[in-house]
């Protein structure tokens, strides 16, 4: 029998994840569709129940339910737990069981763009959910000094109390202190939705006092280069965008519902056009 998978959110229609995971099962010729499910706050309670009835067998939980799904799980593992957020969802004998491939997916990334990030002075702008996420994973990692900077302290301060793995030493800095020291980091991760389609012109924080010999690395994927990104080429500096971590999340997904790792090499190419074509 056809297996169902799908992505719950709102808004849902702009997710790469349905032809992500379509072309995963296509290529490695399972017998599953994935699909948009556009799922409202106020809806959440009844459209689980539709899940259900009809068996889904694993979902993606974007915005802005990640949290508000945990208390209709079965059981959540330990690192979804600790971040406080679900991106997926496995049935398991009839049970529903949530993860986190958000952190998992922007390390691997990270390892292949920067190998030696535990050596590096890290500045983590914003303090939303995916800054959770990275700053959980990255604190597990044993990196010694992630620095938070944000337009709300509180925000920063609540991931930092609320993340009790590693030894990691932080500081908060408001976005105009951050600018003004940046040229203390090595390692600059932007998290925040500024510079996302259609607000293309916008930046977080101004680059002016980048060191040339840092890394940025933007988690932003449409447009694939932010003008973060193209700020931080100007000044020398080497960049990343989101487009690895998405494809990694979406692979440890993949793994969590058949057990394979599915290889994205040729996928890339195809999630750019998709991007750069609108
Ligand atoms: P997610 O939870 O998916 O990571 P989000 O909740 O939309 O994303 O926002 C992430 C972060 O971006 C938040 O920390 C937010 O700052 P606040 O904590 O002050 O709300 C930050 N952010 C969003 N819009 C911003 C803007 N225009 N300027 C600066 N920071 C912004």
């Amino acid at each position: 029998m056809r297996k169902l998978y799908g992505i719950i959110g709102d808004p849902v229609g702009h997710s790469m994840s349905p032809l992500i995971h379509n072309y995963f099962f296509q290529k490695y010729e399972i017998n599953a569709e994935y699909r948009p499910f556009h799922v409202r706050k106020e809806d959440l309670q009844r459209k689980i129940n539709e899940l259900k009835e009809m068996n889904i067998a694993g979902f993606n939980v974007t915005i802005p339910h990640k949290e508000a799904i945990i208390p209709y799980l079965d059981d959540v593992d330990e690192q979804a737990k600790r971040i406080g957020a679900v991106n997926t969802v496995v049935q398991q004998n009839g049970k529903w069981i949530g993860y986190n491939t958000d952190g998992i997916g922007f390390l691997e990334s990270l390892k292949k763009s920067v190998p030696n990030f535990q050596d590096k002075k890290i500045v983590i702008i914003g303090a939303g959910g995916a800054a959770r996420a990275i700053y959980f994973t990255l604190a597990q990692e044993k990196v010694s000094r992630i620095d938070l900077c944000n337009r709300t302290r509180e925000n920063a301060e609540k991931i930092i109390a609320d993340c009790r793995m590693g030894n990691v030493e932080s500081e908060i800095y408001h976005l105009q202190q951050c600018e003004e020291h940046l040229d203390q980091y090595d390692l600059i991760i932007q998290t925040t939705p500024v510079g996302m389609k259609p607000n293309v012109d916008q930046l977080p924080i101004s680059l002016k006092n980048l060191s040339q010999h840092a890394f940025v690395y933007d988690i932003i994927y449409n447009p694939l280069e932010t003008k973060f990104l193209q700020m931080a080429k100007l000044k020398g500096a080497g960049t990343e965008n989101g487009l690895l971590m998405l494809l990694y999340q979406a692979a440890f997904a993949f793994q969590h519902w058949t057990t394979i790792f599915p290889d994205f090499k040729s996928l890339k190419p195809i999630i750019e056009k998709k991007i750069i074509g609108g």
